[in-house]
């Protein structure tokens, strides 16, 4: 398993930039990521400015370095490891290295995650599996492997990324929606039976942020002589609020709900979509 790390020993001081002015809600806490772009980067950076050791687990090494060389030019306690999240041994390993490391679990973010287009008619075997495995196997082996180590530190707090695609979707994403849907339902489920451990579980539904996914999707969906940025303008007007969100809005709520100041919400979605779904598309 690859790791790349910043280097810096255990809770170090930062300096510089926003993590200067930000609170330490995180001092002392151990966190673990999933996703090293896009979201997944935005919150483990989010929590290390914050004070958290964190590993990140991608299946991009190369996002993976990236992120470690912003993390190290930060000064901020951040190593990336090598793992794909919708295999049950590349977790294990995974959360057991970050225990070595780190002495424990008090932080669970799921941000890893995959899109995919198509009907159920048109929708493959293998990208219904694929989609399911990565956006929701996912969730339940980290959850699998990460909740025993959060109860033996007293508790803790879970992220899960799900979508307003799981509240109420567009044509043609099938696999994708239902995957996001089943969050939502998993997110309930893991609150109720760890609540007894103190460990609160919640999630976040974003609506259109600007992502490399975002992106993917904007040079895929966009019309003919349509360039991406057009197409991410024309995400953003369909928002309420006019444009799509940023990686550090969803990144800030991720850390209101894994931090000190959420402490009694469980169990419960939190919709950050630009008041997308607070309307009818007529
Ligand atoms: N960007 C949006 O508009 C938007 C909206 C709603 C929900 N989301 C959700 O937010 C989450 C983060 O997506 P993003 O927008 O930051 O896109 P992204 O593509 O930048 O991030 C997804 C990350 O997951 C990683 N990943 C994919 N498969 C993996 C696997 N098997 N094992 C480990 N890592 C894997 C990718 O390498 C990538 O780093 C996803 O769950 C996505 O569905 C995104």
């Amino acid at each position: 398993m690859q790791v790349e790390s910043s280097g810096r020993p255990h809770n170090a001081g930062l300096t510089g930039g926003k993590a200067g002015r930000m609170e330490r809600d995180f001092e002392g806490k151990v966190a673990v990521v999933t996703g090293t772009t896009g979201i997944g980067e935005g919150a483990a950076l989010r929590l290390a400015r914050g004070g958290a050791s964190v590993c990140a687990l991608g299946i991009d090494t190369a996002a993976n370095a990236r992120l470690a060389g912003m993390a190290r030019e930060q000064g901020l306690v951040l190593q990336t490891i090598a793992a794909d999240v919708s295999k049950a041994a590349d977790v294990e390993k995974a959360f057991a290295e970050t225990v070595a490391r780190f002495g424990g679990i008090d932080v669970l973010v799921n941000c890893a995650g995959i899109q995919t287009y198509g009907t159920v008619v048109t929708t493959t075997l293998e990208d219904w599996d694929r989609v399911i495995d990565v956006n929701l196997k996912s969730i339940y082996l980290t959850g699998h492997f990460a909740i025993p180590y959060m109860i033996r530190r007293g508790g803790g707090a879970i992220v899960h990324i799900a979508s307003v695609q799981g509240h109420a979707c567009q044509r043609n994403v099938a696999g994708y929606a239902a995957s996001k849907g089943a969050i939502h339902a998993l997110t309930r489920s893991m609150a109720l039976d760890h609540a007894k451990d103190n460990i609160r579980v919640n999630s976040v539904s974003p609506g259109s942020v600007r992502t490399p996914m975002l992106e993917f999707a904007a040079r895929e969906l966009g019309g003919p002589g349509q360039g991406m940025e057009d197409k991410i303008v024309e995400f953003g007007a369909k928002h309420p609020l006019g444009r799509v969100g940023t990686i550090e809005e969803i990144a800030d709520l991720i850390a209101f709900l894994a931090g000190p100041h959420c402490g009694f919400c469980t169990g419960a979605d939190f919709l950050a979509d630009g008041g997308l779904k607070a309307g009818l598309s007529v």
